[in-house]
């Protein structure tokens, strides 16, 4: 068996809500492969999007071990972990958050800008307009994300999180503004990208027919994670 890419043992999350502590993840026992696509469906409010900082080191766990791509998170400090995101990890949002002011072009060199590669400024541009012309948008590169459609801007979004070949994607409900038709396509999109670059993916979704082609399906609930059984999936 290869290492996992993500191994969490027992993770907790609370915090500090007013004078109320809250437990928002509880005993998170998650493995994820190498190249392994997982979808996580469950309830507005259950933890998912908790669950995906915590794997993004954007929130620490209050307990127990969040292991990704080799690294212990909770050993690492805030500089270190601006470092591992950088190196490990792209990340596909609900609302895009494309920079309004860039074309889709500098949107995705801006990622490579970020990622320190060392890449002259000919070749950040060439492999973001590659990068966008896998997503279909060759012919977009200097749009502003106003000038695009909701799915065109996601596609954006995508070249930005695939170009500096993470190797663990993380996305937010990434087609819950988009109608179903253009979501199933980014979505389309987004799994043939990950498995030709060999690319995990943790895709939370609301989505049923979505979160079907994913390796394998996992239920959030009220903090808890765990498989999808036959009798739920009815
Ligand atoms: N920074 C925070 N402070 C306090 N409570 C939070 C914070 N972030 C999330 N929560 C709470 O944690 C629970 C899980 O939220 P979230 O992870 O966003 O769920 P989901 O993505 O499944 O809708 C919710 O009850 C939410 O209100
Ligand atoms: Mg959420």
């Amino acid at each position: 068996m290869p290492m996992p890419l993500i191994q969490t043992s027992n993770a907790n999350l609370q915090l500090m809500s007013g004078a109320k502590m809250l437990h928002i993840l509880k005993d998170i026992n998650l493995t994820v492969n190498p190249a392994e696509v997982v979808a996580i469906v469950g309830p507005s409010g259950s933890g998912k999007t908790s669950l995906l900082m915590v794997l993004a080191g954007l929130e620490r766990a209050s307990e127990g071990d969040v292991i990704v791509s080799g690294e212990n998170l909770g050993d690492l400090n805030e500089d270190q972990l601006a470092v591992f995101r950088r190196k490990n990890l792209g990340i596909l949002f609900q609302n895009f958050h494309l920079v309004t002011s860039m074309s889709a072009l500098e949107n995705v060199a801006l990622a490579l800008e970020i990622a320190e590669t060392g890449l002259s400024f000919a070749r950040i541009r060439d492999a973001a307009s590659a990068a966008l012309e896998e997503v279909g948008l060759g012919d977009r590169l200097n749009h502003l994300p106003s000038a695009l459609s909701g799915g065109e801007q996601q596609r954006v979004g995508l070249a930005r999180a695939m170009v500096c070949k993470p190797r663990l994607l993380l996305a937010d409900e990434p087609t819950g503004n988009l109608d179903q038709d253009t979501g199933a396509m980014v979505i389309e999109l987004m799994f043939n990208l990950a498995r030709k670059q060999k690319t995990s993916v943790v895709l939370i979704t609301h989505d049923r027919m979505l979160a079907e082609r994913a390796d394998r399906t996992l239920v959030m609930d009220r903090g808890r994670l765990s498989e999808k059984t036959k009798e739920v999936q009815v």
